[in-house]
């Protein structure tokens, strides 16, 4: 298959189809060995992503390349990496896109690399879980047994629904100036989440998930860089999030 992928290079370079370089951010924490750029050389076609180019590289040329996918349809938010310095997801970015015949691929920042482009996210996924990402109710009963639907008007549901989009994918948490310096930051994600489930008309949670905004790592820590809102990949604005938790308090 490798030979296969090399000829089929070689005749691309001879009938001039679009050949791409990806420069791939390697690393095996394992290994000791310290992270490097790892070239690979392919043809291209229309339509082609990023994320069916690392599959190339993957399937013909170097299976130990490591990186995490699942949906490719910008659905799962798993595929989120830095191309060329932006946070991206790999499925949605086509190469046709992007300028230039050679593409940078690196991991999310802030997170620690497993292997290649695959970080840990757990760290992401507890500060999201810190705002209480979910209905509360008061009635603790009527929180774990609802017994009625809870309505609601085209106008209260405008209010949150954007936010409501957010598929976890870490663009925002690795594009954020403020992650870099603060660790402990609660994050774009978090907070544009916080926001989402106190201005839904269903959750009585607000008082509570308000303490943990209001903490050291908290909203106020945000300078309203914006970077987050520029790379979202599902239009959500955890910007305006915070400006309106900022507001709220
Ligand atoms: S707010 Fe956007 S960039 Fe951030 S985790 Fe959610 S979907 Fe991804
Ligand atoms: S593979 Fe699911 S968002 Fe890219």
């Amino acid at each position: 298959v490798r030979q296969c992928v090399e000829s089929m290079t070689i005749t691309a370079q001879r009938e001039k189809v679009n050949i791409i370089t990806l420069k791939v951010k390697r690393y095996n924490p394992e290994t000791g060995v310290q992270p490097w750029l790892q070239t690979y050389t392919i043809p291209t076609h229309p339509g082609m992503t990023i994320l069916d180019a690392l599959m190339t590289v993957k399937e013909s040329l170097d299976r130990s390349l490591s990186l995490r996918y699942s949906c490719r349809m910008g659905i799962c938010g798993s595929c989120g990496m830095r191309i060329n310095g932006v946070e991206r997801l790999a499925c949605q970015t086509q190469i046709s896109e992007l300028k230039g015949d050679v593409v940078r691929v690196e991991p999310l920042r802030y997170l620690t690399v497993i292997r290649d482009l695959i970080t840990n996210l757990t760290p992401f996924f507890d500060k999201h879980r810190e705002v209480r990402p979910y209905m509360i109710r008061k009635d603790e009963e009527e929180q774990e047994h609802p017994a009625k639907e809870y309505l609601q008007t085209e106008g209260e549901m405008e209010r949150y629904i954007q936010f409501a989009s957010c598929i976890l994918c870490g663009l925002c948490f690795s594009s954020c100036p403020t992650v870099a310096i603060d660790l402990f930051y609660l994050g774009p994600h978090a907070l544009a989440q916080a926001y989402r489930y106190n201005s839904d008309s269903r959750d009585q949670g607000e008082k509570s998930r308000l303490q943990v905004v209001d903490a050291a790592h908290g909203v106020w820590r945000c300078h309203t860089a914006g970077s987050c809102s520029m790379v979202c990949p599902k239009g959500v604005d955890p910007a305006l999030a915070i400006i309106l938790l900022k507001k709220k308090m």
